[in-house]
């Protein structure tokens, strides 16, 4: 299938979120709430004492929030000048407040200047559901498993097709339009990416870790909205509506973005 977007496109629209949103979380997405419960869930399998690389770190937002949580070497890696900018920034403000050792550098998914065997974990949080093509993505799922050690973890939080059909189905149920795909992203296809790491890394879970707040923000609220006669606006994430969604466990199959856990073989 041919690209969606070039790699300039790509880039010049993450230049420009890093300088229109500076340090700030929506630099990668507007849904902060899931980015909070992204980093819970990626931290739980974290430990003291690894070598990690966050690819696709951004301004380092997450990758920060790790290292305060954490005694561990973090290399934090994204194409994007303006964003590693922002990110060593943000290292500099909490000077001295880290327990973890913190870099970031300019680095590239789909060719990583890190050597073979490197890292403990690799983290990859909606990274490579922007590369606009699976031949790409296919180069960059296979760099990360590329630095990881044998027996080391790569932590994919990424949106699918199967998680955003499942949560439309929901939706449809009850007469609510489908929400599409940004143009901007190729949402991952689960069984491709599971059958194309095989030889390399073995599925260790697939958490639905956000499902419960999808149900909530994008079925229930938009219904309650609906009832109101439309006058919440279901898009705003920092509503108490979706901090208490964002605490609650995860039930069902209904959340687009996923966490796949991987080890290396
Ligand atoms: C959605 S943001 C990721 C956010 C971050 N991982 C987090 O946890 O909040 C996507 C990031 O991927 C970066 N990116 C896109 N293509 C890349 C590439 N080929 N190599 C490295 N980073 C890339 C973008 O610059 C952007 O900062």
């Amino acid at each position: 299938m041919p690209a969606k977007f070039s790699l300039e496109q790509i880039r010049a629209f993450w230049t420009q979120q890093a300088t229109e949103h500076g340090q700030a979380p929506s630099a990668s997405w507007s849904d902060r709430m899931v980015i909070e419960m992204e980093v819970r869930e990626i931290l739980k399998r974290l430990s003291n004492g690894d070598h990690i690389l966050d690819v696709g770190c951004a301004n380092g937002y997450s990758t920060v929030q790790f290292a305060s949580q954490l005694s561990a070497h973090i290399r934090g890696v994204d194409n994007i000048p303006e964003m590693i900018a922002q990110a060593r920034k943000r290292l500099g403000d909490f000077h001295g407040q880290l327990q973890s050792s913190v870099e970031f550098a300019e680095g590239d998914v789909m060719a990583l200047r890190e050597p073979p065997a490197a890292y403990d974990k690799v983290v990859a949080t909606r990274v490579i559901i922007n590369l606009g093509a699976w031949a790409r993505q296919q180069i960059a799922l296979v760099e990360c498993a590329r630095v990881l050690k044998p027996g080391g973890m790569l932590l994919l939080s990424e949106a699918t097709i199967q998680g955003w059909r499942r949560l439309n189905e929901f939706r449809k149920e009850w007469l609510l339009d489908e929400i599409s795909i940004p143009p901007f992203n190729q949402y991952l296809d689960e069984n491709l990416v599971i059958d194309s790491l095989s030889p390399d890394l073995e599925l260790v879970e697939l958490v639905n870790f956000a499902s419960t707040y999808y149900v909530g923000t994008r079925v229930l609220k938009p219904l309650l909205s609906r009832a109101l006669g439309g006058t919440i606006d279901v898009a705003n994430p920092s509503m108490e509506w979706n901090r208490w969604f964002s605490q609650l466990p995860p039930w069902g199959d209904y959340g687009t973005q996923k966490l796949f856990v991987f080890r290396k073989r």
